[in-house]
Order: C-alpha cells, then structure tokens, then sequence
C-alpha cells in the first residue's frame, strides 16, 4: 500500500471540492498513510509544490467552497519538460499515489501519464459542468444548479414588474447541462443550449406565442456554450478574447447573453434585460448533495488507492459509488440526452 498519498485540484474550482479533499485524507490518515497535498493542481508536481494534510488541516473545511490546496489550468503536456518534471518530483517525494481531482483536462493529463508512465493515479470527477462521460453526475454541479435555479426564480419576479424579457446566461462550457437543468427547475420559456441550437428566429416565435397567450414576461435561459444560430444556417459563438486559449486549446466562453438580448429585442420589441451568472455558479458552500457525493467520492478514492487500482475513477452509478477506468471519462464529453431537452420544450412559449 502507498504509504505517501499525494492529492491535487486541477481545473475550474467547484464546490465539494474541501468535501473530496476531507474525505480521501481522513481515510487515508485512519491507515497510517501520510498525506500530502500538491499545490495549484499539476502546476504543484511541475514546481514541486507541496504541503502535508493532517487533521488540523482538514479540520472545518467541509461545507467550504473553493480548495484549500488551491487549482490552476497547469497542462504538463504543454510545458517544455513539464511531464518529466511531474515524474521527478512526485519520485523525489516518495509519493506512493496520487488522487486527482478534476474535470476533463486534468483527468486526460492524469490517464496519459498512467498509461504512457504508469503513473499511480485515481481520480475523482469535478466540474460544475456535469459534461464528463462515465459517471452520472459529477460533483459542483448541484450546486451550479441551486444558484442558477434561485436566480431564474428571482428573475421572475422583476421580469413580471417590468413586462421584460429576462435573458439568464449560465455556464456549462460546450454543454447545456446547467442550461437545460436549471431551466425546468426554474420554469423558463425558452432555453438555447450547444447540443440542441433552436435559431434565434424560433427562441423569438415562442416569446411571441407566450406574449399571444397574454403573458407580457419572460425567462430566456442560455448556455455560454451556445452558438447563435440562425434560420439562414448562418452560426457564431460568442467567446471573451477569441483568440486566446488556455493550455487546454479553451477559449474563453460569455457574452452570448447580451448579444441574443439584443436580437431578441430588436426582433420582437419586447424590453429585454440581461444576467450574467458567471462564477457566482462556481462560488460558496456546496448543496447538501454535493458535499455527500463529494464525501462519498473521496472515500471511495481512499479504497482505489488501497487496493492499487490506478488509472481508475470513481462515478456514480444510480445511487452506486462504483470504479470504472478513467479513460473512459475523458473519451469524448457527456452532452444532454435529447429527452430532456424535449422535457423543457414542452414548456416553451
Ligand atoms: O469548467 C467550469 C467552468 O466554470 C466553465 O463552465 C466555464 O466556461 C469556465 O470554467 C470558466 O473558466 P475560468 O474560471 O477560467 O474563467
């Protein structure tokens, strides 16, 4: 068994992610393992970063957003001698194991290296995105959820006030979880997500049939992530700085919200008014659900990690908290099944 159990967060940061952290280092510690948390994701193993995790340090961090050993967007594929930095480092401090915390990115880097090196790695899957394959749901994005949610419900009343069209842009990257999820929870009348572009010219039929039917207000929902399109076949996305990109090839997602406002109201002449929920989705304490997944995420890790069961992840299964490899989590990204954006049309318009 490892007896240097090492821990990073890579990525976005999300809420849970203390939970996960909590749980794999008081495992870990109840086994006589010594824990030792990498900083600021990857960035930590190419640096050579690293603080010891006892009791005190965990000590109080459950229901606390962020993470207390910090994240980055590191990719040590991208940097000169960056892999082999990670492999020197994580040797120089006799770490016997690492658990890696993460979406997409630094699961991809983290099942590289444990088939290109063998590393010894399990991770556990984190975005508020819930676009990872493999697992139903990853932890972060209850959360998401819950603020989203209560946003739309705040918006309705304002929107009423004021016979406005309310646009509530969220996150979600290159899918519409958060988009689509929220938008049932939160009764919207139009949702506009990657995986299903409705055209602008349809998105303002359906306010106008919702406006026919009497009712002078309206919640619009749309994913950063979606590509404005229209009847002419002609799309856009709406991205920050174009022309720059993380180490992950990402660009920088927003601004869809206020561009498909203005189309709306110069389509329909409805007043229309924008929100940005932005990282205000990935802030603060997580949902009761999140830090019992989150908990229950990290525990599991704890055993993979036991039983050297490396290149593995821990998902959820139903309400089952099994391992499958991580390869198949990073393969390609889980998008919303077209039945539940069927569910959320039912109520457009
Ligand atoms: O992947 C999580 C996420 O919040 C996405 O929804 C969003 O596009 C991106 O991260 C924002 O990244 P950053 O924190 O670098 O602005």
């Amino acid at each position: 068994m490892a007896e240097r159990v090492a821990l990073l967060t890579g990525g976005g940061d999300c809420p849970g992610l203390n939970a996960v952290i909590r749980a794999v280092t008081r495992r870990s510690l109840d086994r006589g393992c010594e824990v030792i948390g990498v900083r600021e994701g990857w960035r930590g193993l190419v640096e050579a970063q690293f603080e010891p995790l006892d009791d005190l340090a965990i000590s109080g961090i459950l229901p606390r957003g962020g993470t207390i050993i910090g994240t980055s967007r590191t990719n040590p594929y991208k940097l000169d001698g960056g892999v082999e930095r990670v492999l020197e480092h994580f040797g120089r401090e006799a770490l016997g194991a690492l658990v890696a915390i993460g979406g997409e990115d630094t699961l991809g880097v983290a099942s590289r290296l444990h088939d290109e090196h063998g590393f010894p790695v399990v991770g556990v899957p984190k975005t508020i995105d819930n676009d990872l394959s493999a697992t139903d749901y990853t932890f972060g994005f209850d959360t998401a959820l819950t603020v989203a949610t209560e946003a739309i419900d705040r918006l309705h009343t304002t929107a009423e006030s004021h016979n406005r069209v309310m646009v509530v842009e969220v996150m979600g990257r290159h899918t519409g979880w958060i988009a689509v999820m929220s938008g049932i929870a939160g009764g919207a009348d139009v949702i506009l997500i990657p995986e299903q572009p409705i055209t602008v010219e349809e998105a303002c039929r359906d306010l106008q049939r919702r406006h026919e039917r009497g009712k002078d207000f309206s919640i619009v929902v749309v994913s950063e992530g979606y590509e404005l399109t229209y009847a002419s076949g002609e799309k856009h996305q709406i991205a920050q700085e174009p022309a720059a990109t993380d180490q992950f090839g990402h660009v920088r997602l927003g601004g869809v919200g206020d561009v498909l406002a203005r189309e709306i109201e110069e389509r329909t002449g409805y007043e229309t008014r924008v929100t940005v929920l932005g990282h205000v989705q990935r802030g603060g304490t997580p949902t009761a659900r999140d830090r019992i997944l989150a908990t229950r995420y990290g525990l599991k890790a704890a055993d993979l990690v036991e039983a050297e069961r490396w290149g593995t992840m821990t998902a959820l299964r139903g309400d089952a908290i099994v391992e499958v490899p991580l390869r198949d989590a990073v393969a390609e990204l889980k998008t919303v099944p077209p039945e539940f954006y069927e569910a959320a049309r039912t109520f457009f318009g």
